[in-house]
């Protein structure tokens, strides 16, 4: 869910409305907004599905005020419906509040206030906060500042939250554990948010409120943080650098289709700073920061969700490879409730685009508990990953808006092919040619992407003849398989066809019965060292009639006589190969589901950050 906040001299509605569209992505079930007029009359209006469909239902409404606060959804508790929505208003029609995360003992609570008259309007854990915050306050005739504390000691779960109360129009009270919350700070004005992204436009001031914590919103005072115990706390102002061009779909009909496009600059951007054009040596800080700690791990565990996860996969093959450590790769969701063996000779690596995903954030407080040294591989700077983890590199591709994650794909695999080259020669393990050759290969990927986009036509009209496919079965091996099934991940999302991505070899388990005429089935192809092998399972495919689409290098003469679909790929380098054969894996999905007339930013059910378990 997002959260957006506004108070000061501007009317908040129009501030509250573009910062929701901005934090759409992370999730558009439903949308709100409550504002106070200059008569302490406290509007609230809410819509089913997207922010616009809020828009539409406000043309005739007063929407009038200095300070309000807003949200979109993704449904948790409750089914995405106008009661379901936030803002949720208490019993004396006072508070407004919305909220991101999870209550866990909202049912006990909820009993609790029934029992003292309350009735409730929808079937949310977050209508359960704003009638606790009410009782209390008028029970107990307390500010409040006092009621939200007092609330939240009783409150088991996860939450960000902004209140505002219609007898004290000149504040906005916030507060967040474990879900994120960033303050805005303006001249005599205070923006909230969910992430930065609804503020640049208006300050690039900003304090980044902690676990436990509750930030008091006046306009003519300074920010006032506390804890929940009430003791003042120490509000940071960070100043933060976001290009809002990148906020802009720029031209293209989709967000997700610019970020495939920005693919090339974004390695570079990546790559800046840390492969030395001179040298032509690749230098991470966090690796020379903390030599030891990472020369000495025994093992490597990487834990990451969705896309993350198929580039943590393509991490271990990396850093296996080249730096003979063992290296696990872990749902973040599943290590966290396993008790696992993780003692302090173990690394744990966080790759998460948002640095926000709650598995993940969970994931890596166990690791620290059990001693891990914890590096992460985020993309939003300053988010709640890199913020508790003891050291790690930003991926650097800018925001990514399209809810199916693509630039921030191939900015971790870069991260993590620099990751492993750095470390190997660290370890010595890496000979100086090879070293050499595989950074001066890595150099020349952008090119070879901007190669690849310019089949962006031809691939676009491949799709057509997929539109009618119920499945599709993706193939690859060695570096390709996390490859398939990323692939087979991005058409799932975005075109809702079914598809799965296998290892090659392993088909004839299972899968193979699944082949008929009616079969699509990518298989990347590439000449690599298991090119023959490739060969075999596409042979097998065929013998069965399915409808093979290979992803080819140039000089291919096998394969592309035995398939149906051929799209070409420059060579390079086998262990490089991921950052180039995702590129027509991404266009592929994206055409389909363009051509199936689908939402391709905002698919269904889905969001682009989990902030909840
Ligand atoms: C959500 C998104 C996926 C993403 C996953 C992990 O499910 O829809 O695209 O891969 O979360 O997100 P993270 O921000 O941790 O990489």
């Amino acid at each position: 869910c997002g959260i957006v906040g506004y108070i000061g001299q501007k009317q908040a509605y129009p501030i509250l409305i573009k910062g929701l569209k901005r934090l759409e992505y992370r999730g558009y079930d439903s949308a709100g907004v409550g504002l106070i007029n200059e008569y302490h009359k406290l509007n609230v209006y809410k819509a089913k599905g997207k922010v616009l469909n809020l828009e539409e239902l406000t043309t005739q409404k007063d929407v009038t005020g200095c300070i309000g606060i807003a949200h979109t959804r993704w449904a948790t508790h409750g089914e995405p419906c106008q009661a379901n929505a936030h803002p949720h208003v208490s019993q004396s029609g006072n508070l407004a509040l919305v909220h991101n995360g999870i209550i866990e003992n909202y049912a006990l609570l909820r009993e609790q206030l029934q029992q003292k008259g309350y009735t409730f309007k929808s079937s949310t854990d977050t209508e359960v906060l704003v009638q606790l915050i009410d009782y209390i306050q008028t029970s107990s005739h307390i500010d409040l500042l006092d009621a939200i504390r007092i609330a939240l000691h009783r409150v088991i779960g996860a939450y960000a939250i902004a209140v505002i109360d219609r007898r004290q129009p000149g504040r906005i009270l916030a507060a967040r554990k474990s879900s994120p919350l960033i303050i805005g700070v303006g001249s005599d004005e205070f923006f909230l948010a969910s992430d930065a992204t609804p503020i640049v436009e208006y300050t690039d001031k900003v304090v980044y409120l902690q676990d436990n914590e509750i930030a008091v919103l006046e306009p003519g005072k300074a920010l006032k943080v506390v804890n929940l115990e009430n003791e003042l706390q120490l509000a940071e102002v960070k100043k933060i650098d976001l290009n809002i061009g990148r906020l802009e779909k720029d031209g293209y009909p989709h967000f997700m289709l610019k970020e495939i496009f920005e693919q090339p600059e974004c390695i570079n951007d990546c790559m800046r700073g840390r492969v030395n054009k001179e040298t032509h040596e690749v230098q991470l800080s966090a690796i020379s920061e903390h030599k030891e700690r990472l020369l000495g791990a025994r093992r490597f565990i990487i834990v990451a969700c969705g896309t993350s996860w198929h580039a943590g996969l393509i991490g271990k093959q990396l850093i296996e490879t080249f730096c003979r450590i063992p290296v696990e790769v872990e749902y973040a969701s599943e290590f966290r409730y396993r008790n696992p063996v993780i003692d302090n000779g173990d690394v744990v690596i966080a790759l998460s685009q948002s640095g926000e995903t709650a598995d993940t954030l969970a994931a890596i407080e166990l690791a620290k508990e059990k001693g891990a040294f914890v590096y992460g591989i985020c993309n939003v700077v300053g988010s709640s990953i890199p913020r508790n983890t003891d050291t790690g590199s930003y991926i650097h591709v800018g925001p990514e808006i399209g809810v199916a994650s693509t630039k921030a794909f191939t900015g971790q695999v870069t991260v993590l092919t620099l990751f492993a080259l750095a470390l190997s020669k660290e370890k010595q393990l890496i000979n100086d040619t090879t070293y050499r050759c595989i950074i001066d290969e890595l150099e020349q990927i952008p090119e070879k992407i901007k190669e690849v986009l310019k089949q962006n036509q031809n691939i676009a009209e491949l799709s057509r003849i997929f539109t009618y496919a119920h499945n599709f079965i993706y193939l690859g091996r060695g570096y390709s398989y996390p490859v398939a099934l990323e692939g087979a991940l991005k058409l799932k999302e975005i075109s809702y066809i079914h598809a799965e991505g296998y290892p090659a070899a392993e088909m004839k388990h299972g899968p193979i019965a699944l082949i008929d005429t009616e079969m699509p089935v990518v298989v990347i192809a590439t000449q690599n060292a298991m090119y023959e092998k490739i060969i075999s399972n596409i042979q097998e495919i065929k013998a069965r009639k399915g409808h093979i689409i290979a992803l080819i290098n140039p000089n291919d003469t096998i394969i592309s006589k035995l398939a149906d679909e051929c799209i070409e790929i420059p060579e390079t380098l086998e262990c490089l190969e991921p950052l180039i054969t995702t590129i027509p894996l991404q266009l592929l999905a994206y055409h389909i589901a363009v051509c199936k007339g689908k939402d391709v930013d905002q698919p269904r059910n889905l969001a682009k950050s989990v902030t909840v378990e």
